[in-house]
């Protein structure tokens, strides 16, 4: 039946609903050892409809908690995506004293107004939280910004802006991102525009974020803006660029580098179809300090019809992000998969010298079960060729993935994965991405989930994150693709929550 195969593929370790419609992560943030996150919900279908934020409460982003939804469309509209920070300081007035506010950022989407063909229907709105994110009280004067006169004006991030003190927010609209800045989170005022003609542009700028960031081994800090465009992703549809520049307290301006970059330039947080609309974390405490980052694991072209009934879609893992200067590839964000993850992966389970043998398997299903794997290893001194493994089952799937060499190019191929016929774009093009480090060796990291891969090249310089839905799960995975050839330090392990947290 139908609700066989659903359970068959859902994650063991991605976020899921338990039932229905889910997109983009909304309202990130951490208060007194709980990680919170919303997401855009349709609670009554398995497509998109009228927007909710559902929620799920988490002590460490890998096992989550659903919880009631927080938020629901009202006569105002839909709620789109958007932020929440905790506004420790009570600047917003909403507090009672007893524990700080948390307040709430999100889109209204007025159906009305767009079916009358008028262009403001889309303006930004606060609510606030007096119980740490349970429940929610929506601002009687919302909206706090309205429309002015722009289609598409949506996904508010907020910030703290501890260099300027001030609270800072981003927004996209259309072709651009817009900057506000305010001192209570209900009156904002407009900073500056940025990104007309600049990056990738072939469809709509949708949920960025803003923040700074130290760079990794040095007392440099530069600002980064995350900005998510659908269509026109590096591999088509739905993709998330970055760009890394300086902020005045008004005004972001771009590396050199950056000033006139190509549609297909080479600064993706993930090169795969299925990491969309990822934002960061809110009030992670100083102490730790990490930039933690989620997306949503699908893709516009085809998150509607993926093969499952009951639910759909699923979050990538939590990941943190880092940002590295190199001599020749400049700035980098390097995403490596939360430290959290490590204590469910267990110990590895041997690391080893082999020799993958074109055709033969690296690991079989009964050593590690390929639904809930992390498999690491490096390729050393890189030849011009092409190194390729895969996944595959005996009924003759096979998701296909590599990385070749004589056009420095990663590769994912889903054409014979499994169940491809339900979106023309879900199989082909075969996605690619351009390496960038310069490394004579090549250690690679893989998460595999059930329907997911997450590969995480050159230590998180490069990443793509594909979904898949096989017909049986994956038994094998095996070396492909002329000559044998080395790899190095082989270690793997297996998903598994501890007994003393079952
Ligand atoms: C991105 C997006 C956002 C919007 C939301 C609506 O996937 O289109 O721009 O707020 O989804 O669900």
């Amino acid at each position: 039946t139908k609700i066989q195969q659903d359970e068959d593929f859902r994650p063991n370790y991605h976020f899921t609903p338990e039932v229905n419609w889910m997109n983009d992560p909304n309202g990130m943030f951490y208060m007194n050892g709980t990680y919170h996150l919303f997401f855009q919900y349709y609670p009554d279908g398995n497509k998109w409809g009228p927007m909710h934020w559902g929620h799920a409460t988490s002590k460490d982003m890998v096992v989550w908690e659903e919880q009631p939804i927080a938020l629901k469309p009202d006569e105002k509209g839909y709620i789109f995506s958007g932020s929440a920070v905790v506004d420790k300081n009570n600047s917003s007035g909403f507090g009672d004293g007893k524990t700080p506010p948390v307040i709430a950022m999100f889109t209204y989407h007025d159906p009305e107004g767009e079916k009358a063909g008028r262009k403001d229907y889309q303006s930004q709105a606060i609510a606030y939280s007096l119980d740490e994110g349970k429940t929610w009280t929506k601002y009687k004067e919302n909206p706090v910004i309205k429309n002015p006169g722009l289609k598409d004006f949506r996904d508010p991030k907020i910030t703290w802006d501890e260099a300027h003190k001030q609270w800072l927010m981003v927004l996209s609209a259309d072709d651009r991102t817009i900057f506000y800045t305010s001192q209570n989170l209900k009156d904002w005022q407009k900073a500056s525009e940025f990104g007309m003609g600049l990056g990738a542009h072939n469809g709509v700028w949708e949920c960025p974020d803003f923040f700074p960031m130290k760079v990794e081994g040095s007392n440099e800090t530069k600002w980064v803006l995350i900005q998510s465009l659908n269509p026109g992703g590096y591999n088509g549809g739905s993709g998330t660029q970055y760009f890394v520049g300086d902020f005045d307290g008004k005004k972001f301006s771009v590396i050199k580098e950056m000033k006139d970059l190509p549609g297909d330039h080479s600064y993706w947080i993930d090169y795969g179809k299925d990491n969309y609309a990822g934002v960061t974390w809110s009030n992670i405490p100083e102490s730790d300090g990490r930039k933690l980052f989620m997306g949503w694991m699908s893709n516009w072209l085809y998150a509607q019809e993926v093969p499952t009934e009951t639910w759909r879609s699923a979050m990538t893992i939590a990941r943190e992000l880092k940002l590295k200067k190199d001599e020749k590839a400049g700035y980098r964000i390097f995403s490596s998969p939360v430290k959290e993850l490590d204590k469910y992966f267990g110990e590895a389970t041997g690391t080893k010298n082999t020799q993958a043998k074109a055709g033969q398997n690296i690991i079989e299903n009964k050593d590690l079960d390929l639904a809930k794997a992390r498999i690491g290893f490096s390729i050393d001194s890189l030849q011009d060729r092409t190194y390729e493994f895969s996944l595959n089952n005996p009924e003759g799937d096979t998701l296909r993935f590599g990385y070749d060499h004589t056009q420095k190019q990663f590769y994912v191929n889903r054409k014979k994965s499994g169940i491809t016929d339900f979106g023309e774009n879900f199989a082909s093009p075969v996605s690619t991405a351009p390496r960038t480090s310069e490394a004579d060796n090549l250690p690679v990291e893989i998460f595999l989930d059930k329907t997911s891969i997450e590969i995480f090249y050159d230590n998180g310089e490069t990443v793509m994150t594909e979904i898949f839905f096989p017909t049986r799960p994956y038994k094998s995975f095996t070396a492909g693709k002329g000559e044998d050839f080395s790899i190095k330090n082989l270690k793997t392990s297996k998903f598994d929550i501890p007994e003393n947290q079952k």
